[in-house]
């Protein structure tokens, strides 16, 4: 069945057509490098053909993604293969794991993906409630009761998209036994690992069952969104075939260029230091925002634990009117109305992005027009 627009991309599509924003709240990625960051260690006779080039993706980068996953030891670069970003990894998973009439459980909130492939396929979702009342903690009683005989796959966001909470390593063991036991997929969307803010980088789920399978990719926690550089890590090297079959009919084969300055980026050295200079930015951010809820009497919220946007609640005020009266003149400042979660009363917080976000002025803004609010 044809592939459908979901809410989220529907609200940026509109918006993105409007006058551009001046401010912006709640920004997903972290600041972007520069091309000329990476010019030095870039070979300029790198061939730009496909000639010679591993179906499966650069060498040196899949050995980077393990690396950066913690998975040494337990995966191998055997087990990646490059995709077009995360978004590319979750949809070769969708389309080649997946028949209709199969359930996935997935769950509530997460990432839009989801339900739009799900509604292509004819595969029937069966949401999980991340409930704000237990810090949107995902219960694995709760996965586990949502296991039907046609259940094939469990799809997690971890850290979650969009609270930024993040599933305690003994939650995601018992979601992984749960799967197993059930003979599911279990892939979790790693995307915005890295960012953690009191902890270690979220575990990684990749191998550890026969069906667990990571995705993930540049694009957050290294601002490299444009280079369209992802992964998936699975054991099961079946599915990545298949993947790659797949994509073969689609991109048939990666961005060399991108591929190259990803292993670059993602060399531990540089990827340290990324990930620090963004952490020590984000978490300031984060102390502001949580400043600015605290001092909103409209916003409330459960902070988020990792990956740079969480979900501030709205006092009787409904989102996506407020996002509309926000964007337009004289505040002139973007943020994203939860009701592309499905949440009518929250909106989207976040840390990412450099000073042109203009953060401080967006949050001047959006004070001023809710203390203006009629109910
Ligand atoms: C949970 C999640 N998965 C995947 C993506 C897509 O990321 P990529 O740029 O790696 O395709 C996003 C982007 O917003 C995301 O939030």
């Amino acid at each position: 069945m044809k592939v459908t627009i979901h809410k989220l991309f529907d609200y940026l599509l509109e918006t993105t057509a409007a006058d551009p924003p001046e401010c912006f709240i709640g920004f997903s990625l972290a600041r972007s490098p520069r091309l000329g960051d990476f010019l030095e260690a870039l070979d300029p006779g790198l061939s730009l053909d496909w000639n010679g080039k591993s179906f499966f993706g650069l060498p040196a980068l899949r050995q980077r993604v393990i690396d950066q996953a913690g998975l040494q030891g337990r995966c191998s670069p055997d087990d990646v293969l490059i995709t077009a970003g995360a978004a590319e990894a979750n949809y070769l998973l969708f389309r080649q794991l997946l028949s209709a009439g199969d359930e996935v459980i997935t769950e509530a909130p997460g990432w839009p993906q989801v339900g739009v492939m799900a509604r292509a396929i004819g595969t029937t979702l069966r949401e999980v409630p991340r409930r704000e009342t237990d810090r949107w903690r995902l219960d694995p009683a709760a996965v586990a009761a949502a296991v039907t005989p046609r259940t094939k796959m469990i799809f997690l966001t971890n850290p979650n998209n969009p609270t930024g909470t993040l599933i305690p390593a003994e939650d995601l063991h018992a979601i992984a036994r749960i799967a197993d036991q059930h003979g599911l997929w279990l892939v979790v969307d790693e995307v915005y690992a890295g960012l953690e803010w009191d902890g270690p980088r979220a575990p990684s789920i990749a191998g550890l069952t026969p069906r667990s399978i990571t995705t993930g990719s540049v694009s957050k926690a290294l601002g490299l969104q444009g280079l369209r550089t992802g992964w998936i890590i699975a054991h099961d090297r079946g599915v990545l075939r298949d993947a790659m079959i797949l994509r073969e009919n689609a991109s048939e084969i990666m961005n060399t260029l991108g591929e190259h300055i990803a292993e670059i980026a993602l060399r531990p050295d540089r990827l340290a230091m990324a990930l620090a200079t963004t952490r020590s930015e984000s978490r300031a951010t984060l102390e502001k925002l949580d400043r600015f809820v605290g001092a909103e009497q409209r916003l409330s919220w459960q902070r988020p634990e990792a990956g740079l946007i969480g979900l501030a609640r709205l006092d009787r005020i409904d989102s996506e009117t407020l996002a509309r009266r926000l964007l337009a003149a004289p505040y002139r400042t973007f943020l994203l109305p939860g009701s592309a979660y499905g949440l009518p009363n929250h909106i989207r917080l976040g840390v990412g992005g450099g000073p042109e976000t203009r953060l401080d002025e967006g949050l001047a803004r959006l004070s001023a027009l809710l203390k203006g609010w009629e109910d």
